[in-house]
């Protein structure tokens, strides 16, 4: 089957599908850009931008300052510039932002001001979203959600308040890497999968208009899409397989954490935003429970239910610093996000050449076996 294009508000793309954003760091302006280059969305993430541009900000021991700092307006409008640069004319560039984090509304107005074709938020509901975007009609606006609830709470406040609907929505299931939007418990349930909420998700939908809906959490391959969109999905997300590209933004170290990862690795951890998150188990989540993890000291005030350290202090690590330490390349300290698919990436690839095979069932990256050959030589990686 010849996949079909997918449009969202003014904007489309060759392909139905989108580069989730993934934070800090791991999806900037390479692994964006290109994908955006290459017929998708590509997504930059707004979370810990002063991390990519530390001469733009202050920083303390390393980690920025506060939230000005640590989203950086100055950082995150470089990095789309830089993105659509990479990206070329004609393509299509998301910025994802956690509803979670501190000053959204206005980290949202800096994405709108840099640029941003599309504004893609979850880990909360984006009921002010609209109002950041005043003034901005052609920038697309796209909730992440779990459940047909959370859809018809968006929709519900939206059309009542700022007459408007979403211009698509993303339906996130418990397979996604990173923050899940449901409890621990929902997550192993059959009601919470993907595939059994997207019926109750369209039927939401259909109440309100005729936006798409994009799927995401454990998508895999050409017969996937096809399967979602089969089922009347527009599209999907994906995340973890565009970690496992040279393009991606994230450090080879996490790269090479992500190649080295075994299925009962990647497990659902506890996390100071509230929710659990789906990551893999290396020697930082071994600290924590021993109690031997950096101390939680709260430079950055990332995110507002953290509540300046408080929940970091009950889960035993700062999520600003421990998914910055991933960022720069420290095993010892970093925290590695994964969808739980993870395990299924042997090898790096180009960005090009999974966008092909995703498209056209072509296998992507049989030539370039150049971190599975360091994999080998690097046993620090295993048994951890
Ligand atoms: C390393 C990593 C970091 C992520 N960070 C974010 C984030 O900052 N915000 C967000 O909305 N989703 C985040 N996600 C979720 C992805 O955007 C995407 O929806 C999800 O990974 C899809 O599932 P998949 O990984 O099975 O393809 C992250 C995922 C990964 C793997």
């Amino acid at each position: 089957m010849a996949l079909p294009a997918l449009r969202i508000g003014k904007h489309e793309v060759q392909y139905p599908i989108i580069q989730g954003g993934m934070g800090v760091g791991i999806s900037w302006e390479n692994l964006a850009g290109n994908c955006a280059r290459n017929g998708i969305v590509g997504v930059i993430s707004a979370v810990g931008t002063g991390a990519r541009h530390p001469q733009l900000v202050r920083l303390k021991n390393g980690y920025p300052i506060g939230s000005k700092n640590s989203h950086s307006r100055e950082a995150l409008h470089q990095i789309l510039k830089d993105a659509k640069d990479i990206a070329g004319k004609g393509s299509v560039i998301g910025v994802n932002i956690l509803c979670a984090i501190t000053d959204y509304g206005r980290v949202a107005r800096d994405a709108i001001e840099g640029g941003a074709d599309l504004i893609i938020s979850g880990a909360g509901l984006p009921l002010r979203l609209p109002e950041y975007a005043e003034g901005y009609p052609d920038v697309a606006l796209v909730p992440i959600v779990s459940s047909a609830r959370a859809l018809r709470v968006i929709c519900k406040h939206w059309k009542r308040k700022y007459n408007r609907l979403p211009d698509a929505v993303v339906l996130e299931g418990p397979k996604s890497g990173g923050h899940q939007g449901i409890p621990y418990e929902d997550c192993f349930k059959p009601e919470y999968q993907l595939e059994n909420l997207l019926p109750e998700v369209l039927q939401e939908r259909d109440k309100w208009g005729d936006f798409p809906v994009i799927v995401a959490g454990g998508v895999w391959d050409k017969d996937d899409i096809e399967y979602y969109i089969s089922q009347g999905a527009a599209g999907v997300q994906m995340g973890t397989r565009f970690v496992g590209t040279y393009e991606c933004d994230a450090s080879n170290t996490f790269k090479k954490v992500l190649l080295n990862a075994d299925k009962e690795d990647i497990k659902l951890l506890k996390s100071p935003v509230g929710y659990p998150a789906r990551g893999i188990v290396t020697k930082l989540i071994k600290d924590i429970q021993n109690g031997t993890a950096p101390k939680v000291s709260c430079i950055s005030n990332c995110i507002v239910p953290c509540n300046h350290g408080e929940e970091a202090k009950k889960v035993g690590y700062c999520i600003a610093e421990r998914l910055t330490d991933a960022y720069r390349g420290k095993y010892d300290t970093g925290l590695f996000f994964s969808g739980s698919n993870g395990y299924r990436v042997k090898r790096l690839v180009h960005v090009k050449d999974l966008i092909d095979e995703l498209t056209h069932g072509i296998p992507s990256g049989q030539d370039i076996p150049i971190l599975e050959q360091e994999k080998q030589s690097s046993p620090t990686f295993i048994n951890i």
